[in-house]
């Protein structure tokens, strides 16, 4: 399947549930965990029309928890001591952020090497492939089934967790109507804040490179629905 084939298949399975969502559950808060991530969150959002605070979607807990393990592997640390944050798209162009990756509070700037953490970076960013390779067939689902109870938990228990998760900017991080992983406070209303990092410029310039993948995404999906609603 190209890529486009596969847009295009997971968007009309994520139409048809975001439709019944809207019927059925008009009040509810929405998850999506399906690939491609960020395009596929601004679908169930688009179709269920429900406010920006209501539609997430899961990748920077999972991709963040991966780093985590990295890094804990590294540093031969326990894994409940290491926090990690990456930002943008759930993709090759996700941002690994180490300024605000710690070992009890320590930045791992601090304890590791630049080429050590360009290589913890690389092995996050690709980490879905790893699992698929590992596995054969089939995708990753114990760590996002994990990652998404923690996001469930944040909300039934109106825990008011930061976390990393696919939201709709308007105007934060200088990005506009695009979804893209950025931290916010996740309690019983959904997206209750957006968190906005000092990020340097490097930082945010990938960030903004990685909008613009999902960007693209994004209006491929919209141009195959203005091409089959012209036909
Ligand atoms: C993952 O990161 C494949 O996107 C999926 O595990």
């Amino acid at each position: 399947m190209t890529r486009m084939d596969l847009l295009m298949t997971n968007a009309g399975i994520v139409e048809t549930i975001a439709n019944h969502i809207r019927e059925l559950a008009p009040n509810s808060i929405v998850i999506v965990v399906t690939n491609p991530l960020d395009v596929m969150t601004y679908v169930a959002w688009k179709v269920t029309g429900f406010p920006r605070e209501r539609v997430m979607g899961q990748a920077g807990v999972l991709d963040s928890i991966r780093m985590r393990y990295f890094v804990a592997l590294e540093l031969g640390v326990s894994v409940k001591d290491v926090q990690a944050m990456v930002l943008g798209s759930h993709g090759d162009q996700m941002v690994p952020l180490p300024r605000y990756t710690t070992v009890a509070g320590v930045p791992i700037t601090e304890l590791l090497p630049p080429d050590t953490i360009e290589r913890i970076n690389d092995r996050t960013r690709k980490a879905g492939t790893e699992i698929v390779n590992l596995l054969k067939i089939g995708s990753a689902y114990y760590a996002p089934g994990a990652a998404v109870v923690e996001m469930v938990e944040a909300i039934v228990r109106d825990k008011k967790r930061l976390m990393p998760c696919s939201v709709l900017l308007k105007g934060e991080y200088g990005l506009s109507d695009v979804f893209i992983g950025v931290p916010i406070i996740l309690g019983k209303n959904g997206v209750e804040k957006i968190v906005e990092l000092k990020l340097t410029e490097e930082e945010l310039k990938a960030l903004h490179q990685s909008a613009e993948e999902v960007r693209k995404g994004i209006a491929d999906y919209e141009a195959e629905k203005a091409k089959a609603a012209a036909s």
